[in-house]
């Protein structure tokens, strides 16, 4: 097994006068991807956000090592975790390429890491002057991680990027990401596409009303139907 990246122990977070996660915890290791499973309302988002600085925990979060809870959003970005939330946050007006030069901040981004981008998702080479709000769902979901991606990054937080999408984008898209984790980038995945969830991840852990309730390894989630049923519910397939 790889070294721990990423380790969530007891989290609480609050929205509000809320209490919301009551008890997360669960880690993952380096290059793998690991994902996170519940019901609708079980706290998956909230946990990525927590993650993030954007929801501000309780409880320990260690990233690669260092304590990561009450830093800034920014900090924690900079330390390696990109985020792409389920609103994908683009703006429709800018192009792909402006999206993408807007995302690297400070300097233009690295000639050879956007060339390498869109070797992952091609498609983005195809409308490089497009404006994101013409690209298609899929064409959008893999712009958003491709933004996530401009900065160098150990850990991208990815919430929900199946939903809506056709069959055949979903494959294009488990390759895509296949294919960034074999080049030393983790992924910690929320769904609720199961099928994806296990093409990609090898760490599972669910959530149930803001506690995890089960962690394990993927296959022995997808190889038993009952014990799936009883963490994901009957619209789990
Ligand atoms: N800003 C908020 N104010 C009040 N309650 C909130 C807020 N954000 C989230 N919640 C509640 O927190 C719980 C967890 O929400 P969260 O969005 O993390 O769930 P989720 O597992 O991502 O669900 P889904 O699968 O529907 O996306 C839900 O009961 C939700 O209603
Ligand atoms: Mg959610």
């Amino acid at each position: 097994m790889t070294q721990e990246l990423l380790r969530v122990d007891d989290l609480h977070t609050f929205i509000g006068d809320y209490h919301i996660l009551q008890g997360v915890n669960f880690d993952m290791h380096e290059g793998g991807v690991a994902a996170l499973l519940g019901r609708n309302g079980a706290g998956k988002t909230t946990t990525l956000r927590s993650i993030m600085g954007l929801a501000p925990p309780r409880g320990r979060i260690r990233f690669d090592g260092r304590d990561i809870v009450g830093l800034s959003t920014a900090a924690i970005s900079r330390l390696g975790i990109g985020y792409v939330p389920e609103t994908l946050g683009l703006f429709s007006g800018l192009t792909v390429a402006e999206t993408l030069r807007l995302a690297a901040r400070s300097r233009a981004p690295d000639r050879a890491r956007i060339d390498w981008i869109t070797s992952l998702f091609p498609a983005l080479r195809k409308f490089w002057h497009s404006r994101s709000g013409n690209l298609s769902g899929g064409q959008k979901q893999m712009l958003a991680i491709a933004k996530a991606l401009v900065e160098p990054k150990r850990l991208i937080l990815v919430d929900e990027p199946t939903k809506g999408l056709a069959p055949s984008v979903v494959a294009e898209l488990i390759a895509a990401l296949k294919q960034l984790t074999q080049q030393s980038t983790s992924i910690l995945l929320v769904e609720q596409n199961f099928h994806f969830a296990a093409s990609l991840a090898t760490e599972t852990t669910v959530l149930e009303s803001g506690q995890t309730t089960w962690q394990g390894m993927m296959g022995d989630i997808a190889r038993d139907e009952a014990l799936r049923r009883q963490l994901l519910g009957v619209s789990v397939v």
